[in-house]
């Protein structure tokens, strides 16, 4: 099962994909969380000032630094029976580069969520930073409050989820979703060797409904 998870900041794409994770025996490479565990790393990683402060602006990374991180991932053993890919590709170029390198996509999900849901969601997100588990204040809080359900950690905000870098992130996904949308449909309508299978879910109904639906689309493809 080799699979693309896209859709706007905040449509629930790392939610999803820790229960497709479990449910199908395959790793979730995110690359925000890569970037993420860049950040927080004490390696010393000549793009790192830079990685951080374009996050914090809701400003894509270069492509050639995410392009090397996920080929050089995706040679990892774990990735041998498939893998899921959660928010990768997000230009034509890593596209193209993922075509070049030869990597092989069975399925495209495609979350969709009107923005001003996305906004709320954003706005009340926390996360417990070292395992990358989501939580919500309103629609998915933890048993206790600001506390990870496992650890018991505190939960945090991440730097990027405020109102005015959101709207940024979603200018852009706008833009380049378009692009990205046109060169998968055109690989699915003349069936180019490797085509995915392009499945749009509506990422406005409950956490649980919006798996349920992924799921059965899964087992289906
Ligand atoms: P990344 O971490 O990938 O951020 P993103 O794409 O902006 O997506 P998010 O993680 O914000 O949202 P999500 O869709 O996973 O939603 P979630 O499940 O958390 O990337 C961060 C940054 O890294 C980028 O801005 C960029 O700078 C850089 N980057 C990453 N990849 C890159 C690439 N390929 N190229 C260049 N740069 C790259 O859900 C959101 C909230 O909603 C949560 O609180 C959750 O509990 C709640 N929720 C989820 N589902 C529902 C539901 N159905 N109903 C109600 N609430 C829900």
């Amino acid at each position: 099962m080799r699979l693309i998870i896209l859709g706007a900041p905040g449509s629930g794409k790392g939610t999803q994909a820790m229960f497709i994770k479990k449910k199908f025996h395959i790793p979730q490479i995110s690359t925000g969380e890569i970037l993420r565990d860049v950040i927080r790393s004490n390696n010393k990683n000549n793009f790192k000032n830079k990685i951080y402060n374009d996050i914090k602006k809701g400003n894509l990374i270069s492509d050639n630094i995410i392009i090397d991180l996920v080929i050089n991932r995706l040679k990892c053993s774990d990735c041998i029976n498939g893998y899921l890919l959660d928010g990768f590709p997000r230009t034509l170029s890593q596209a193209h580069a993922m075509k070049e390198a030869g990597i092989i996509i069975d399925n495209i999900l495609e979350i969709y969520v009107s923005d001003s849901e996305i906004i709320e969601r954003i706005i009340g997100r926390r996360i417990h930073a070292s395992s990358g588990r989501i939580y919500h204040n309103k629609f998915n809080p933890p048993k206790i409050h600001g506390r990870d359900n496992i650890t018991g950690e505190l939960l945090v905000q991440r730097d990027d989820d405020t109102i005015e870098v959101i709207k940024n992130r979603l200018s852009i996904y706008h833009k380049q979703k378009k692009i990205l949308l046109d060169y998968y449909k055109n690989l699915e309508t003349f069936k180019i060797f490797g085509f995915p299978r392009y499945h749009r879910i509506n990422g406005s109904f409950s956490i649980d409904q919006v798996r349920n639906n992924i799921f059965s689309i899964l087992i289906k493809n």
